[in-house]
């Protein structure tokens, strides 16, 4: 079976090269409504979806996306894979500004957990996520990574605060002392949901900022990240578009069957519609 491919744009990243958008889909959900209507299209022949996480002119903070939707919609659009891009600060001095970092780890430390699962309201399930990045799916981002020629980093640690505040210090010492490698405020929630659902997902994380812990590099602030981003958009484009043409859509792989390993209340005891 052909599935497509999702991609989630963080700041920066409202339109993609190389996509020929042929449709405006608007999906509902069981969640309330996604950030955006999502953009359909094909690259190489294979059907890709396109969702702003913040929504078309930055309108969202990071706790006012509605990752329940946005991810359940994907699903529903017969999506099997998702590349996130996300702005992150460096808490390493060797991950600089316009570098990206592939990650391989999440450290959540968010408050609003109930609002990042699938499931509760009579059905207890724990999905398996120790490993919570698509193996296969990163390979496929470093390797368009590196023929694009971008200063990737190959694994990392992506701690996952609320926000919308930015650290302070004490906080990003702490992360540091910690052994975290970057810092964002969204895409741990969509890891876990993608998961839950069943769809392989790999993060290419763009580095914006040394957060607040350098001693010589001015605290992070909006502007920065911005045009950091802004700089690196067209290359995040190319590596997504070649990502995308690398993806064997018919792949089935250990996410795509993730809630066959998780401890799920039995069919019988579900409540009814
Ligand atoms: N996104 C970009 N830079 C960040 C930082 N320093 N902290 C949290 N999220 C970020």
């Amino acid at each position: 079976m052909n599935q497509a491919i999702g991609v989630i744009g963080g700041s920066g990243l409202y339109s993609m090269e190389g996509f020929e958008q042929n449709e405006e889909r608007v999906v509902e959900t069981p969640f309330g409504e996604p950030s955006d209507v999502f953009v359909g299209g094909q690259i190489s022949g294979k059907q890709v979806w396109f969702l702003p996480r913040h929504g078309r002119g930055h309108r969202l903070l990071p706790h006012e996306i509605n990752h329940r939707a946005n991810l359940w919609a994907m699903k529903s659009l017969g999506v099997g894979f998702i590349l996130c891009v996300a702005a992150v600060g460096s808490l390493k001095e060797a991950y600089a500004p316009r570098d990206i970092v592939l990650p391989d780890q999440f450290y959540d430390r968010t408050s609003r957990r109930a609002e990042h699962t699938f499931f509760g309201d009579g059905i207890a399930a724990h999905i398996g996520f120790a490993e919570p990045v698509s193996h296969g799916l990163r390979a496929l981002l470093l390797a368009a990574c590196e023929a694009e020629g971008a200063k990737v980093h190959d694994g990392g640690t992506y701690v996952n605060m609320d926000g919308p505040a930015f650290s302070s210090k004490a906080e990003s010492f702490a992360n540091r002392q910690l052994g975290f490698d970057v810092i964002g405020m969204t895409n741990v929630a969509e890891a876990k949901l993608a998961r839950e659902a069943e769809m392989a997902l790999a993060t290419m994380a763009m580095v914006t900022d040394y957060d607040c812990w350098h001693e010589e590099e001015e605290a992070v602030n909006v502007q920065t990240v911005i045009g950091h981003l802004m700089a690196n958009a067209a290359l995040a484009q190319k590596v997504v578009k070649r990502t995308i043409e690398s993806i064997d859509v018919e792949s089935q792989w250990m996410e795509h069957q993730a809630l066959e390993h998780a401890i799920i209340t039995p069919k019988e005891y579900w409540p009814e519609e």
